[in-house]
């Protein structure tokens, strides 16, 4: 089928047509999740502590955001591919965010690029990349860049106060011009009134059925993960079938049967 377009989410949204989304960080799982017919691919920046082992997505550089998304392009004939800004790689200066997102479409060949937050100087960036014709998608809740300042991995917006402000949040980078908003680990309810008010989708993780669609990391969906959150259901248990397979293996060379039969 055609290559997803921008303009086909909004009106998937306005059709009440639920957008799947999936991360990948390399070209052998970006094809087999597009040939499935994933609408989004996201190069996300969780790919810091997923495949590099990393215990935040802190560290991740720009370059590596780059390497990555160029693996992924590869494999990617049909969804619409989108990389993470990594941490501090869009909030110092509309320059910084311009030639930050710029690398990520000219030299990786992605089509949008999300960023964390609403707080001014991520509006800011936002603004700029809309205005030069660079798709921005938001992401509020949990934004694990921020993860020294929220303490924890838990749960946001859970008081009156904090759902108030992450609806703000939202409107701002609306009204700034993002084409959807990824709604991180945020109760149901928030979530479902938040997909009410806004205009553009929201792609919920953690944040119950109501979005009007949903991502999840790969690793975690495959039960590769060592680790996942209590929000991402597995369905597959990946981690378990490769180990089964590496120790046949080893056992069969060990014991003289590789490639007897
Ligand atoms: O980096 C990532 O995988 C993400 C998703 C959880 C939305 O930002
Ligand atoms: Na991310």
């Amino acid at each position: 089928s055609r290559p997803v377009t921008i303009p086909q989410l909004q009106h998937w949204k306005q059709q009440g047509r639920p957008i799947t989304m999936l991360t990948a960080w390399d070209f052998l799982l970006a094809e087999i999740l597009d040939r499935a017919g994933v609408d989004v691919i996201l190069v996300g920046d969780s790919l810091g502590m997923v495949a590099l082992g990393y215990p935040t997505t802190l560290p991740v550089t720009l370059d590596q955001m780059v390497h990555h998304s160029q693996a992924v392009r590869r494999g990617v004939k049909r969804a619409l591919l989108v990389a993470d800004l990594p941490c501090l790689s869009y909030q110092q200066s509309s320059t910084q965010a311009l030639q930050s997102a710029g690398r990520l479409l000219q030299e990786a060949g992605v089509q949008a690029v999300k960023l964390e937050g609403a707080y001014p100087s991520a509006i800011r960036a936002v603004t700029i990349l809309v205005e030069v014709g660079i798709p921005v998608l938001g992401h509020v809740g949990l934004t694990p860049q921020a993860i020294h300042q929220l303490g924890s991995f838990r749960q946001q917006g859970q008081s009156a106060a904090a759902a108030d402000a992450i609806i703000r949040d939202a409107l701002a980078l609306e009204a700034a011009g993002v084409f959807g908003i990824i709604l991180e680990h945020i109760p149901a309810d928030l979530a479902e009134v938040m997909t009410q008010k806004l205009r553009v989708p929201t792609i919920g993780i953690g944040a119950g059925p109501h979005c009007d669609g949903q991502v999840l990391v790969t690793a975690d969906l495959l039960g590769l993960s060592a680790q996942s959150p209590p929000f991402a259901p597995a369905y597959a248990h990946l981690r378990g079938t490769i180990h089964q397979a590496v120790t046949a293996y080893c056992q069969d060379v060990q014991q003289n049967r590789f490639g007897q039969t």
